[in-house]
């Protein structure tokens, strides 16, 4: 019988990828704060991973921030700086830009323009000019042929945009709404843990650098409706537009208005909601009641979480962290991997829906709490309930817990899902009753 033939070792040729290796992606970062020394770092630590995900690797070749001294906690030494972050787009050697300044005005939207209008492709983590830009902007992206990628800009870590586009897109969305403002929740989570009145709160909320020394953007309301604009343009096809949604802040939340929820089975949430309806699409930012029961109740502290509904995956809830150097960068370099890959990314304007309308907050209709502190005494409670029949706005039910006749008194009632029109009617009347101490609260509830 023949020997067997000697295995043979196979006969090693270099493979053409490791002959050719792809040229890494080039990219051109701006801002070199939380979010962009996050995406060096992350960069640096987890760069095998990423090369291997994204085909090619990913370098930072150049660098614009204002102070070229500060002390970073990273190595930019060896990088490219720009004093001018608008002359990163004309850098031939940067195949993308990222920009991680921040802010709707001067520099950022600058850069973001320079670069799609030179055709290259744009990561960004700033909310605040897609809110007020991103119709246009995506516009000329698209003219150019080039993506604007913003997966940092909405929730931090959770991947939402990606979730909606890929992995949600065989679904009809009917609605989503989110805690995606990790500082109001805070506040709120914080008011109710403790009792303590909100500016108390938020001093606290500003010493443990969860607040802005200005936390007006974030405590009024407008940084979670610059997410909600972005995510409802992605989710309902439409133009992304702030100017669509309805906004109110945390400010006039008070510590009865929590023990009330509390007594209620709700928790006050700030919420950023999107709704299809039978007239068009809702966008509202404003404190609501959530049943303490909800996924988005029981979230607390700086999370941030969505809701997405959907026709074929009914109910979907993503939480997890809403900013922070590392969650950030984590989405910031997520877009890098898809740009690396060649993937196509669709931009706001491919507007799938043409033609839904913004439905004004005048034309909700939901049930609402609604808390009065009136003088106690006989008939006021028929007064308020007489202004409320005229405007056809039915209570569900009232709660007068202190009896101190003569003296002023919290009266709460819930109603009915009531239109927000003919609720503020009533509500103004019964503002001017003599009987009626202070402008009364409203909060609305989501069912
Ligand atoms: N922080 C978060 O957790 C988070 C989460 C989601 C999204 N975002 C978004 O990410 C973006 C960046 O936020 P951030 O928190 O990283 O801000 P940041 O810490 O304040 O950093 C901003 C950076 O931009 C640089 N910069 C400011 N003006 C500039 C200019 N004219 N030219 C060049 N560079 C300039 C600053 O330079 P110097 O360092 O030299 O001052 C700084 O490095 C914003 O759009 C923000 O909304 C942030």
């Amino acid at each position: 019988m023949a020997p067997a033939p000697l295995p043979t070792a196979p006969i090693s040729t270099p493979s053409t990828e490791a002959m050719n290796p792809r040229p890494a992606l080039r990219v051109g970062l701006a801002g070199l704060g939380t979010v962009g020394a996050g995406v060096l770092r992350l960069l640096a630590a987890n760069r095998a991973a990423i090369e291997q995900r994204a085909g090619r690797p990913i370098e930072i070749v150049a660098v614009s921030a204002r102070d070229r001294s500060r002390e970073r906690g990273v190595d930019v030494s060896g990088l490219r700086w720009y004093e001018n972050a608008a002359d990163l787009a004309e850098d031939n050697a940067v195949d993308v830009v990222a920009e991680l300044i921040g802010g709707d005005q001067g520099t950022a939207p600058a850069l973001v323009e320079a670069a799609l209008m030179r055709g290259k492709p744009v990561v960004t983590a700033n909310k605040a000019l897609l809110a007020r830009h991103g119709a246009r902007l995506g516009k000329l992206a698209e003219a150019k042929g080039v993506a604007i990628a913003f997966e940092a800009a909405v929730a931090g870590g959770i991947p939402v945009i990606k979730a909606l586009r890929e992995g949600l897109g065989g679904n009809r969305f009917t609605r989503l709404s989110g805690i995606l403002n990790g500082t109001c929740n805070f506040v709120l989570s914080q008011m109710r843990e403790t009792g303590r009145a909100f500016e108390d709160v938020l001093a606290e909320a500003q010493a443990l650098g969860y607040a802005e020394a200005d936390p007006t953007l974030d405590i009024d309301g407008w940084d979670a409706a610059h997410k909600l604009a972005v995510l409802a343009a992605v989710a309902f096809g439409i133009p992304v537009d702030l100017d669509a949604v309805y906004v109110e802040g945390i400010r006039h939340i008070s510590p009865l208005d929590i023990e009330y929820a509390d007594d209620l089975g709700y928790r006050i949430k700030l919420l950023g909601t999107a709704v299809r309806t039978e007239r068009g699409i809702e966008q509202r930012v404003h404190p609501t009641m959530v049943p303490a029961t909800e996924p988005l109740a029981l979230v607390e502290g700086v999370d941030n979480a969505v809701v997405i509904e959907g026709d074929a995956v009914n109910r979907l809830v993503l939480q997890g962290p809403g900013a922070g150097a590392g969650p950030t960068a984590s989405a910031v370099i997520a877009d890098l991997i898809d740009l690396a890959q060649g993937r196509r990314l669709p931009s706001f304007t491919e507007a799938t829906e043409s033609g839904l309308q913004a439905v004004s907050i005048a034309e909700h209709a939901g049930p609402c709490y609604v808390r009065l502190m009136v003088l106690d005494q006989p008939g006021v409670i028929a007064d308020v309930a007489a202004e409320l029949r005229n405007e056809r706005v039915s209570m569900e039910a009232m709660i007068q817990r202190r009896n101190h006749p003569g003296s002023a008194v919290p009266v709460v009632l819930t109603t009915h899902p009531s239109q927000e029109a003919a609720l503020r009617r009533a509500l103004g009347r019964i503002g001017q009753l003599g009987t009626v101490l202070e402008p009364p609260r409203m909060i609305r509830i989501e069912p």
